[in-house]
């Protein structure tokens, strides 16, 4: 059987990791400024993780959601201080998609409306609501467009309105920094009008933090910076350090009931133990704080390289614009320098998501690189 081809892939084979590289079967050392698409929160093997996992599966890897889980309470504790999201309720899940899916859905049973208010350019995922909620017709089949969704420019406060007080919406939902889309952002201003319209015409906000969330903005959420209370707040990415977990905070106002959400592998033992692990990590190692410095010394190197458009993102969620599309630099990163970094919708947009763990000299080892490939040493 041979794979079904949905991925143009890279010809790098990666078998082994540590820290901030990744070693392919060659044994070719790369510097991880990807982090498997923003997953790698704590570092590659992680010896913590790598311990708390290893125990686990010895003990207990999975049970189903019908027997009591004290990992799962352990959890909602552990997120609840660190997040400071103080009340909410923890629903977990297996991915960033389906995390979205369940937002979306219980916004809809809670309000009981149908309609979905999202942005251009928003990637939310790619099952069915979580992929009409998001902006790229290639990636929404037939069966998923029959959803009823409405896009609105990221900043149009009056459209919103507009759209909020035909009373048929039940979530909008929003990338406070967007990832796919490519790092652009709103002001405080939209965001706290956004919240006062959601709240006024009874409409879920959710606040998508599957990539922004668990410290790499430098906040423990994004959306900590413009002083807001979603309703739901989705996560996944970071949470697992690449073992594959989701989630929702549900604020208090929303009532929970016996079956309303359900999921066979959501929060099994094994997930709980890597998200455990993260979280302690995270906090021991003064991540975020990280996060913030190097941004800091990211931009300021950024802002020396004269062939550059734009700096864009916040924390370790940055993007450099240039006045040409990055595919190719992106290759020469690779084959060249051995260098992972990601790309955007928009194709002039180079884009860094590192484990949180990173430091200067990773940061000079890539503008090195950088400017190498554009000529301006
Ligand atoms: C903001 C955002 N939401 C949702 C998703 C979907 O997550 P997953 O691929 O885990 O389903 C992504 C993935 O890139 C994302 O960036």
């Amino acid at each position: 059987m041979s794979l079904f081809n949905v991925y143009p892939l890279y010809d790098i084979t990666p078998v082994s990791a540590k820290d901030m590289y990744v070693y392919d079967d060659k044994n070719v050392k790369y510097l991880d400024l990807y982090g498997g698409h923003a997953v790698i929160s704590i570092g590659h093997s992680h010896p913590k993780y790598v311990n708390a996992i290893s125990r686990q599966v010895e003990k207990l890897g999975f049970y189903s959601n019908a027997i009591q889980n004290p990992l799962q309470v352990e959890l909602a504790d552990k997120l609840e201080q660190l997040s400071g999201c103080k009340d909410y309720h923890l629903f977990l899940c297996n991915s960033g998609a389906e995390a979205n899916e369940n937002a979306l859905k219980l916004a809809s049973f809670h309000n009981k409306k149908k309609k979905i208010l999202a942005f251009k350019n928003s990637f939310h995922g790619r099952t069915s609501a979580a992929v009409a909620a998001t902006d790229n017709p290639k990636i929404v089949a037939p069966i998923n467009a029959q959803q009823e969704v409405d896009f609105v420019e990221l900043g149009e406060l009056k459209t919103v309105e507009t759209i909020l007080k035909q009373n048929l919406t039940c979530a909008v939902i929003v990338e406070f920094i967007q990832g796919v889309g490519g790092l652009d952002q709103s002001t405080t201003e939209f965001y706290q009008g956004l919240e006062k319209l959601c709240k006024q015409y009874n409409t879920a906000l959710i606040a998508d933090e599957v990539q922004s969330g668990f410290g790499r903005t430098g906040d423990f959420f994004a959306f900590q910076k413009h002083n807001i209370t979603p309703d739901i707040i989705s996560i996944a990415k970071g949470m697992g350090n690449g073992f594959p977990i989701g989630g929702i905070l549900i604020h208090p106002s929303i009532e929970a009931s016996f079956g309303l959400l359900g999921t066979t592998f959501g929060g099994n033992h094994l997930a709980c133990a890597a998200t455990l692990s993260v979280l302690e990590v995270l906090e021991d190692e003064k991540l975020m704080e990280n996060a913030i410095n190097i941004s800091y010394y990211f931009q300021e190197k950024a802002k020396a390289l004269p062939s550059l458009k734009s700096i864009k993102g916040r924390g370790l969620m940055m993007g450099l614009e240039f006045e040409f599309p990055i595919s190719e630099l992106r290759k020469k990163l690779i084959f060249d320098h051995h260098i992972f970094t990601g790309s955007a919708k928009n194709p002039n947009l180079l884009r860094i998501l590192p484990p949180l763990t990173i430091q200067e000299k990773h940061i000079d080892l890539f503008f090195e690189a950088l400017k190498q490939e554009l000529n301006e040493k």
